[in-house]
């Protein structure tokens, strides 16, 4: 358990200082395959799209443009396919019921023949087949009487509840939950959401606020404190030591309104949930529903489990199902889209991989279809998420890239701006930069962490890519980009690093010159291999090579936003500036914070020109330019 993790107790000294390179098992791209986790025995039917072709010539050519990524399949569908019942659906053929699918006169007899839904949905149909290993976004070829079937499998039913651990709550007892149907038939509910983390879990968030409204749970107005709530949802990080620790005396109060008989439902997602699992339940027994990240998407299926009286753990790995609610967004004018959860790096010092689980890619289409319906929601900026975002694909079959993705959303009419979080120096490619160089939507902007600048902190690390290969991706952006925003993360003190070697962090920091750095200092996490090596530098060390760190960081932040004093930007307008309500908050293509006098009414959602007047650390003032 976390709260019991201590150095001491993860330090059993197996690991000796002096070993150059830690050897622990990677799993690195394919190595991990996600197909593991689509379990057919709780899967319940396939979302199916394909394409009818006539020869095997054809399915060949068409499969090879669907690998390179120079066609979708909705496109291939409209184009070629033979399937006049389909063809005008982009290809969509429904779904596909495991139950009935060898039922008699079944109604996708016309597209799909027996033998290809028996491929489909029958385990046992042919063991050599790969077509029950796949995963949503994959395409397989089947062949039947009518021709070649190309078939995308686009989403999975899932019976969510095979995969969870309940334990029953009596009744009777104080410990209400609010989402009880005897409650929610009483009055309006109301939750309160706080999210810790990364842009991860903001998204994460907004999705599961979607599913609230969705039950006609409202947001707690915001006057009200989190304790008038009846739905509590802490959406939890665990990548540092303190922000795990924040989860416990947050969901203190609400326990206590529980102990004393509030009806009052106490939801923990996020990573802390992932990471205790049933641990949480132990030390908070007035918890109701412990919830993986991989499962921010079913909320409402596993609330309606707590209704009927289950404290619920939903932890088990998962893949994740398509959005089937609207996800509640934050803004009017910026939105996230995940196009890849999970990560298959293995990081010395990170607990992502163990609790947002293995690489999932989602298909292409069904982001272009997400970024599509969010412009004609008037959104202006879209931002894609990935743990590593370069990852994009190469779980998919046939793979795909990430910079060809990034080139179609850049290319979606009425969008503004495009952005992406986060690049890995490893596998951020050459295309990734031309992309954004070529495309005037994809904001000239990059997020890509280098965490030391030490080549053998870096290898201990198990980062997979020198100083150098980091320093080349640099040059290459300042070449055809000499204005783009850099920013990066880092670590200081991570185990066994020398003075020295912390220095070279520093001088990578002084030849980059970053717009900004997330630093942080090493915090040991569970279940990760640096956390037991015996070679951890003191707090002393790791809290004083912060401070220099932080202090070298805001001067180059200081520099770069000095440089724009005197010039007129584009500034996209988000909101208004809650210190001072006469201006507006807006952001410049390289990521800059800008406020200006304006009025928030008549500008959100704009892109306006504004002369920089002024610059601090982190901001830029300016007024509007009169051109
Ligand atoms: N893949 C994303 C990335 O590269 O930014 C997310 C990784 S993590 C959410 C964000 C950052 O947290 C990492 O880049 C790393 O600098 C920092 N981090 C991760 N584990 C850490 C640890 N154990 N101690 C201190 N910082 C850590
Ligand atoms: Fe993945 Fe964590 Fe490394 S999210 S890329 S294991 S920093």
């Amino acid at each position: 358990m976390s709260e019991t993790f201590t150095l001491a107790a993860a330090t059993p000294a197996k690991v000796s200082a002096a070993v150059a390179t830690p050897s622990y098992p990677t799993m690195r791209g394919s190595e991990t395959d996600s197909r593991r986790i689509v379990d057919p025995a709780s899967a319940s039917a396939y979302r199916l799209r394909h394409v009818l072709l006539q020869d095997d010539i054809a399915a060949e050519e068409v499969m090879d443009l669907l690998k390179k990524g120079k066609l979708l399949f909705t496109e291939v569908a409209r184009t070629f396919s033979s399937c006049e019942g389909t063809r005008e659906k982009d290809g969509e053929v429904g779904w596909l019921d495991f139950a009935n699918y060898d039922a008699p006169d079944h109604p996708l007899d016309p597209c799909l023949p027996l033998n290809v839904r028996s491929l489909l949905c029958n385990p046992d149909a042919d063991s050599d087949s790969d077509q029950v290993k796949m995963k949503p976004g994959d395409i397989t070829k089947i062949k039947s009487t009518r021709g070649i079937h190309l078939i995308q499998l686009v989403d999975v039913m899932v019976n969510v509840n095979n995969k969870t651990k309940k334990r029953y709550r009596a009744k009777g007892n104080t410990w209400e939950t609010a989402v009880d149907p005897s409650n929610r038939n009483q009055k309006q509910l109301y939750y309160s959401m706080d999210t810790m983390g990364c842009q991860m879990n903001t998204a994460d968030s907004e999705r599961m606020k979607g599913q609230l409204e969705s039950l006609n749970i409202l947001p707690l107005p915001p006057s009200s404190p989190s304790t008038k709530a009846d739905v509590v949802v802490l959406n939890t990080c665990s990548i540092r030591d303190h922000a795990e620790q924040k989860v416990y005396s947050y969901i203190g109060p609400h326990a206590k309104r529980k102990r004393e008989g509030e009806a009052v439902s106490i939801v923990v997602a996020g990573c802390v949930a992932e990471q205790e699992g049933e641990n949480l339940l132990r030390r908070c027994p007035e918890v109701d529903l412990v919830l993986g990240p991989q499962y921010a998407n079913r909320l409402g299926d596993l609330l309606e489990d707590v209704s009927n009286g289950n404290q619920v753990v939903a932890t088990e790995p998962e893949f994740i199902v398509e959005d089937v609610t609207k996800p509640k967004r934050d803004s009017k004018t910026c939105a996230w889209v995940n196009i890849i959860y999970g990560c298959n790096e293995r990081c010395a010092f990170c607990i992502v991989p163990s609790t947002r689980g293995v690489e999932q890619s989602r298909t292409a289409e069904s982001i272009l279809e997400e970024c599509r319906n969010l412009v004609a929601d008037g959104f202006k900026e879209i931002t894609l998420l990935g743990q590593n975002i370069d990852a994009y694909g190469r779980d998919l079959s046939p793979k795909r890239k990430f910079s060809d993705l990034l080139t179609m959303v850049g290319e979606i009419e009425h969008l503004e701006r495009v952005r992406f979080v986060t690049s890995h120096p490893r596998y951020m490619s050459d295309n990734v930069v031309d992309a954004v160089a070529e495309n005037p939507s994809i904001c000239n902007s990059f997020h890509i962490p280098f965490q030391s600048g030490n080549d053998k902190v870096l290898r201990e690390m198990g980062r997979g890519h020198s100083v150098a290969k980091y320093l080349k991706i640099i040059e290459r952006i300042r070449k055809r980009m000499p204005e783009a925003g850099i920013t990066a993360d880092v670590i200081v003190g991570f185990p066994g690093e020398t003075e020295e070697e912390f220095s070279d962090t520093l001088k990578l920091m002084e030849e980059v010159k970053f717009d900004n750095v997330n630093t942080a200092a090493y915090s040991p996490r569970p279940n990760t291999p640096a956390a037991e090596w015996d070679n951890q530098v003191s707090e002393i060390e790791k809290n004083d090579r912060l401070q220099r760190i932080n202090r070298l960081n805001l001067k180059h932040a200081k520099e770069r936003r000095s440089r724009m004093v005197g010039r007129t930007e584009k500034i996209l307008v988000e909101s208004r500036n809650i210190k001072n309500p006469v201006q507006v908050m807006g952001r410049t293509e390289h990521g800059y914070v800008v406020y200006f006098e304006g009025d928030i009414q008549e500008l959100e959602g704009g892109l306006v020109d504004v002369k920089i007047t002024a610059s601090s650390t982190y901001s830029l003032t300016g007024e509007r330019a009169l051109l």
